[in-house]
């Protein structure tokens, strides 16, 4: 049924439950999937422990042309290698998520990045997540999801995540979420947008099961010509 291997770019908001929702098509279609957020965040890291803060952009720049970034599929998460050392445990910290916007507003990293991310989609059959995959990174990918929920709702599925992993509260998570939608809707290179042509999917009162299903069907009615 899927010998027309496509590409599936799933973009939006943090929080919105991309990266469940975009590992479960992948594996329905038996496709690759490729989470872009974790090589942002393992950038954040990276520059973190060498002390290069986002000021320093020329400093970032040559860093992030240097080193060697992989990812290898895993059980669950996918596993990010920066030159050889696994970064995987590190990322989704809050030190991290608090810094994230503003490494990946650094066009050196986002160039960088991007191409990296359309390598690993020449061959079709990948579900890629992000925020500018649709818009910027793959503009011909043959679907396109751009996934919103409420912030109420995105803080909510976020607290329950991290719940034990992290101190936090709700309404911490909530003001972290909005702070992040305005920083991502709001730099200059690629910002979060919508594609003219991406389907709008708002997933605040639909579960992960719905979601994936209602992507699949894109994608299949796509496969099937329609
Ligand atoms: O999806 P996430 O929360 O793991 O993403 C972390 C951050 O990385 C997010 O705040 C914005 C940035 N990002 C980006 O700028 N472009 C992407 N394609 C993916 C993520």
């Amino acid at each position: 049924h899927f010998n027309d291997r496509i590409n599936v770019a799933i973009d939006g908001p943090a929080g919105a439950g991309k990266s469940t929702v975009a590992r479960l098509v992948a594996q329905k279609l038996s496709y690759i999937y490729v989470d872009t957020g974790a090589m942002y965040r393992a950038i954040t890291w990276w520059m973190l422990r060498e002390n290069i803060t986002p000021e320093d952009q020329s400093q970032v720049n040559r860093k992030v042309q240097d080193l060697v970034m992989e990812l290898i599929p895993g059980e669950d998460l996918q596993k990010v290698l920066i030159n050889g050392e696994d970064v995987t445990p590190h990322i989704r910290s809050l030190e991290v998520s608090g810094q994230v916007s503003q490494y990946s507003g650094i066009e050196g990293v986002r160039s960088r990045l991007s191409h990296l991310q359309r390598q690993m989609a020449l061959r079709k059959g990948v579900v890629m997540d992000g925020r500018d995959i649709g818009t910027t990174v793959l503009p011909d990918a043959e679907v396109k999801i751009f996934m919103t929920a409420s912030v109420e709702e995105r803080a909510l599925r976020r607290f329950n995540e991290l719940r034990g992993k992290e101190q936090v509260t709700l309404q911490q998570l909530e003001q972290d979420i909005a702070r992040r939608d305005r920083l991502d809707e709001g730099r200059e290179i690629s910002p979060l947008r919508r594609a003219e042509d991406a389907i709008l999917l708002d997933t605040t009162f639909m579960d992960i099961q719905q979601v994936v299903e209602a992507i699949v069907s894109h994608c299949r009615s796509h496969v099937d010509g329609e």
